[in-house]
């Protein structure tokens, strides 16, 4: 083998300008991206997408259920990546899978294979104390049913994940007020949720969810109970948070126009993405 060739000064001082042209003109094409996103952010013309950085991973996720001597495929190899800030839809016919992917990303329930990572941390590997600790760190719950203990008043029922995160009560009474506040519930604190409409109940879940300030809401068909006034009240309230705390946000729904809000939607058809 010979040494390397000898290449001419001129050729290097050619290779070397032609390199500077494309890379002025790379620098030039990115600000010029960069100004005109802005402006047709500004303009209200497209929406604010997520940071580009990889919250929630779901590989090779396969789950089965064992009824009887029966063996269910809930879901048969699903992979998802959700980035920061994004929202997005998971919609798909009833027993698609999508309860259980929802819960499988949470880490409610543990796969039959495959696994899922949030915030860098692999949660199918993790004992059942570090990720219960975790989720309610980490990750808000909001169901079809709202789940609100029915003998607490509201405030009491909002703060319940606060008092697992042994926060401070005087804390908790401030984020109390600040959340119920936030979703348009302040004079319902001292309420039992009997006393309140369905669409206040699942505003109150949503507050609920939101009390350790996750950085990803998981939400099972949220407007699945309600009527279309309030879903849609629901949907601004999940938009409003999405801006305002940058929380990731992935929402189970079989409604078009929450799908059509959505940043990207995803869809699940016998347990696989199509
Ligand atoms: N706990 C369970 N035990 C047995 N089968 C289940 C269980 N949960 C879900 N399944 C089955 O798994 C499939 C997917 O269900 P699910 O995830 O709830 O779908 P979706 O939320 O899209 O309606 C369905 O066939 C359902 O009957
Ligand atoms: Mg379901």
């Amino acid at each position: 083998m010979g040494g390397p060739k000898k290449v001419s000064d001129k050729k290097i001082k050619a290779f070397i300008d032609l390199f500077d042209n494309h890379a002025a003109g790379a620098v030039k094409a990115i600000r010029d991206y960069h100004l005109a996103h802005e402006k047709l952010l500004t303009a209200g013309l497209i929406k604010a997408t997520h940071s580009g950085k990889l919250l929630l991973s779901v590989q090779d996720l396969t789950k089965s259920y064992k009824v009887g001597r029966q063996k269910v495929e809930a879901l048969k190899g699903v992979s998802l990546d959700v980035y920061e800030g994004e929202f997005i839809a998971l919609t798909g016919s009833s027993g698609s899978g999508k309860s259980t992917l929802l819960q499988l990303m949470g880490g409610l329930d543990k796969p039959t294979s495959g696994s899922v990572t949030v915030d860098g941390v692999v949660l199918t590997k993790m004992s059942d104390r570090k990720l219960s600790e975790f989720r309610g760190r980490t990750i808000g719950f909001v169901f079809q049913f709202f789940y609100l203990q029915p003998f607490l008043k509201l405030g009491r029922n909002l703060e319940v994940a606060g008092m697992f995160a042994r926060s401070k009560r005087h804390d908790r009474k401030d984020r109390i007020s600040e959340l119920a506040t936030a979703v348009s519930l302040a004079d319902r604190v001292d309420h039992l949720p009997k006393e309140l409409s369905g669409g206040q109940m699942q505003r109150a879940a949503i507050a609920r969810a939101l009390f350790n300030n996750p950085k990803i809401i998981l939400a099972d068909e949220p407007t699945g109970n309600l009527d279309s006034v309030n879903s849609q009240a629901i949907i601004e309230l999940f938009e409003k948070i999405r801006t305002e705390f940058g929380t990731t946000i992935v929402i189970v729904t079989h409604d078009k126009e929450i799908a059509r809000r959505a940043d990207r939607e995803i869809q699940l058809r016998d347990g696989v993405i199509v």
